[in-house]
């Protein structure tokens, strides 16, 4: 698909200090509400070009710190920049290039999803003849063109996310804020929203998305930041993928012959405990391998020693590993 981008930010903002001039830039932010620090002193740097994933616990601080980059929270301090642009001093104009899809939103009920879409294309002030066929373009790139005429009531939860995308997306945004975007979404509509993103930020759009669904945002994302505690605890760069040795999970049936055939290649291995926690006579182990084509000559082995193997996929994602040892009793 292609959506249309504006070729920069308008103003003057001021360029970023970390990996190009726009992008998303964050240093301190805090906020409280009441004695709680929802976000407390947090640093990100989302850039333009790249999916940027925002994960963490419940309650860690992430629809805070969205609502303040979306203009509508105010932080307590820190530096906060979209787009170059100060979303505190300047919220008219980031509000011009940022897109801002929310977790839950309510929509105006008697109106049809096109009527909806006419009416926040009207209030970003675009061209009056441009709507109805951007309209027209964003249905048709969201699945929505069957229920266009529809009365926004009757859409499922499901059908209602994709409405809030496509409000989300109607003034071609160079950056865009998403709050768990893929909640509710059925596996067809969330394999067509990573493919959305992926595609905005290859134009250039930086693409900043809370989620809890690890395997999905580590296929989509250039980079994750996980806070906790309304701090940034760790950033992890998951461009490598695919280029670093990684592990896979293999199990057999006989888990003896498995294990066997590991230590004839000195292959070292660590044992998935079964459901009761112990090694029974099936059994599952993680190998770490260089790259795909040692998984597949290992396949290959494993078959022609005639180890009864029903199970070879890839290992604990990368980004559920860094979640999970950044976020280690920090709940
Ligand atoms: N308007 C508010 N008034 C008081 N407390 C708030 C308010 N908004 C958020 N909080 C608190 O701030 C903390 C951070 O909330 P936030 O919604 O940012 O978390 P989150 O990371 O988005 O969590 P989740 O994964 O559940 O969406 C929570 O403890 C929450 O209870
Ligand atoms: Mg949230």
């Amino acid at each position: 698909m292609s959506l249309a981008l504006p070729t920069g930010p308008p103003g003057d903002g001021t360029a970023g200090t970390d990996g190009g001039p726009w992008g998303i830039e964050v240093r301190g932010a805090t906020r409280s509400f009441g004695a709680l620090r929802a976000v407390d002193g947090l640093d990100l740097v989302a850039r333009p070009g790249e999916v940027t994933a925002l994960v963490g616990p419940n309650g860690s601080g992430k629809t805070t710190l969205l609502l303040m980059l979306a203009t509508l929270l105010t932080p307590d301090a820190g530096q906060l920049r979209v787009g170059g642009l100060d979303p505190v001093s300047r919220p008219r104009d980031v509000r011009r290039i940022m897109g801002w899809m929310p977790d839950g939103f309510g929509t105006w009920d008697a109106l049809t999803v096109r009527e909806v879409l006419l009416t926040i294309a009207a209030a970003y002030r675009l061209p009056a003849a441009s709507r109805p066929g951007l309209v027209d373009e964003l249905t048709r790139t969201l699945h929505l063109d069957d229920l266009a005429d529809r009365p926004a009531r009757v859409l499922s939860r499901g059908q209602k996310q994709r409405l809030g995308m496509a409000r989300a997306l109607i003034h071609s945004p160079s950056v865009l804020l998403l709050d768990e975007p893929a909640s509710g979404l059925d596996p067809r509509s969330r394999i067509e929203l990573r493919d959305v993103l992926r595609a905005l930020a290859t134009q250039g759009t930086t693409v900043l998305v809370s989620s809890h669904i690890l395997t999905e945002l580590e296929e989509m994302s250039d980079r994750a930041v996980v806070v906790a505690g309304g701090k940034t605890v760790a950033t992890e760069d998951l461009r490598t993928r695919g280029t670093q040795a990684q592990w896979w999970r293999i199990t057999s049936l006989d888990a003896d012959a498995l294990r066997q055939a590991l230590h004839r290649r000195d292959l070292e291995y660590t044992v998935v405990p079964g459901p009761e926690g112990q090694w029974s006579t099936r059994g599952a182990v993680e190998v770490q391998l260089a790259d795909e084509l040692s998984a597949a000559n290992l396949l290959d082995a494993l078959v022609r020693d005639a180890v009864p193997v029903f199970g070879f996929t890839p290992g604990q994602g990368r980004l559920e590993a860094a979640y999970l040892a950044a976020t280690q009793e920090r709940r």
